[in-house]
């Protein structure tokens, strides 16, 4: 493990530590010390798997194979702007492929991406539940809907001055 990231790291680590110590003796500890683990990283990068496979002297890759497994865990960095783009079969029809085209553009990613500064994550994502407001995106908490492409820049921008 690289010296440096522990040391960066130094108390989230220490928190790490915490959480294992409170689940390591519990029945399937793995599962909440990965929900801790991502809440205190916000990603669970190697580093953290090799930490949790020695605490836990289990193998990494039951580690690996739990976090790849469930959706809810993430390996990669995530934005800190998730921006969905509903591409369910209302929105689909609405138009929501120009809408995403026209983000991927704006950001510079391709669905599944992040942008360098980590600032916005890309996502193509099922039906959010807002097909009335066909075609919708989701930035974090905040629904937009009936979108055109050209309204896509004025609002990634109130999200690039946060
Ligand atoms: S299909 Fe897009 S919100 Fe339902």
């Amino acid at each position: 493990m690289s010296a440096s990231i522990l040391q960066e790291n130094k108390e989230k680590f220490a928190e790490l530590q915490n959480t294992i110590d409170e689940f390591k003796d519990q029945e399937g500890p793995l599962m909440p010390i990965l929900h801790k683990a991502q809440e205190i990283f916000g990603h669970l990068p190697i580093e953290v798997q090799e930490y949790i496979a020695k605490a836990l002297d289990i193998p990494i890759t039951d580690i690996y194979g739990v976090a790849t497994f469930y959706s809810q865990f993430t390996l990669q960095p995530k934005g800190k702007y998730s921006i969905g783009v509903c591409m369910g079969t209302a929105c689909y029809v609405k138009g929501s492929q120009a809408i995403l085209d026209e983000l991927i553009k704006e950001i510079g990613v391709q669905p599944g991406g992040t942008t360098e500064d980590f600032n916005f994550t890309l996502e193509a994502t099922r039906c959010l539940g807002a097909c009335g407001l066909a075609p919708v995106i989701m930035i974090n908490d905040d629904v937009y809907g009936r979108l055109v492409p050209s309204d896509i820049k004025e609002i990634v921008n109130k999200y690039r001055s946060k």
